[in-house]
């Protein structure tokens, strides 16, 4: 797209509702380097597209994702008055397993990343760990690409650096994995509840993994607070990938301090504020 690569946070989300099939297919019309995605498991374990722990704030549902099963998350409404081309599928077509978005990527016919984030605490462990690795298994993972030319990269994100150390045990090459980090960091978790040397541990670990994975992920937040932390990773050649950069300023903010890759709800603006 342009030499900052661009992801597409959560498809073009600006859009179109997010994580529906409509918000990839329009990343990827709009030439987006990539496409991201939250993964939660159904009621009947079938890794899903979507963000919050809950169905209350993207459908006209309500409860836990997990309590639903992908049927009953399918008869939702996520389009909530938006109506994307007929070609794109109706409105029961939206809700995406991640093997379709899987699809999706491969189909695209050009090389792109796909960028699946795990979300921790989970209710069940880390089964959305293994539901990942199976469905990557089934669709030729090897070496952290799909297909058979290899054209899908595939990027494992978490906040929780238990989830990629998880990843890496069940055989995750450590180059696919990034740790995700926000300014706020042992702030942030005290005010969660979480013991405070728990928290300073949680964050020393997950910075300790940048130097270790396949990149880092820094919020926009992160990129103002610790911008010796991203030069320093931008020099030793690390993938930084920015979230969630929505204006020319995060766009400066990104360029100045020499990002490689940037998440985004509107791809094609992006690119043009890229360019
Ligand atoms: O790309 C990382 C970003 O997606 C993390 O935040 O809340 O949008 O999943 P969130
Ligand atoms: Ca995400």
């Amino acid at each position: 797209m342009v030499g900052v690569r661009v992801i597409a946070h959560r498809g073009a989300s600006a859009s179109w509702p997010e994580h529906t099939r409509a918000a990839y297919l329009q990343a990827l019309s709009d030439g987006a380097d990539g496409l991201e995605c939250d993964v939660h498991l159904t009621a009947d374990g079938v890794a899903v597209c979507w963000h919050d722990d809950t169905v209350d704030r993207t459908s006209d549902g309500t409860g836990p994702v997990h309590a639903h099963t992908l049927a009953e998350l399918r008869a939702l409404d996520v389009l909530r008055g938006a109506v994307p081309p007929p070609a794109w599928g109706g409105p029961r077509d939206q809700v995406l397993t991640l093997a379709e978005l899987v699809g999706l990527a491969l189909d695209a016919g050009r090389p792109v990343t796909l960028v699946i984030e795990l979300k921790h605490p989970a209710p069940y462990g880390f089964a959305a760990e293994r539901a990942v690795l199976d469905i990557l298994a089934d669709a030729g993972f090897h070496d952290g690409r799909l297909g058979s030319d290899g054209r899908v990269t595939v990027s494992l994100m978490s906040f929780h650096p238990g989830a990629l150390r998880e990843l890496a045990r069940l055989g995750a090459p450590a180059h696919c994995l990034m740790p995700l980090l926000d300014a706020a960091e042992v702030a942030e978790l005290v005010a969660h509840g979480v013991d405070a040397g728990v928290a300073a541990a949680l964050v020393g670990d997950a910075v300790a993994l940048a130097d270790e994975v396949g990149g880092v992920g820094p919020s926009v937040a992160y990129l103002a607070a610790h911008p010796d932390r991203v030069t320093r990773w931008v020099a030793a050649g690390r993938v930084v990938r920015v979230w969630t950069v929505s204006t020319a300023a995060d766009v400066e903010a990104c360029l100045a301090l020499g990002v490689t890759e940037v998440t985004t709800d509107d791809p094609a603006r992006t690119a043009g504020l890229l360019r």
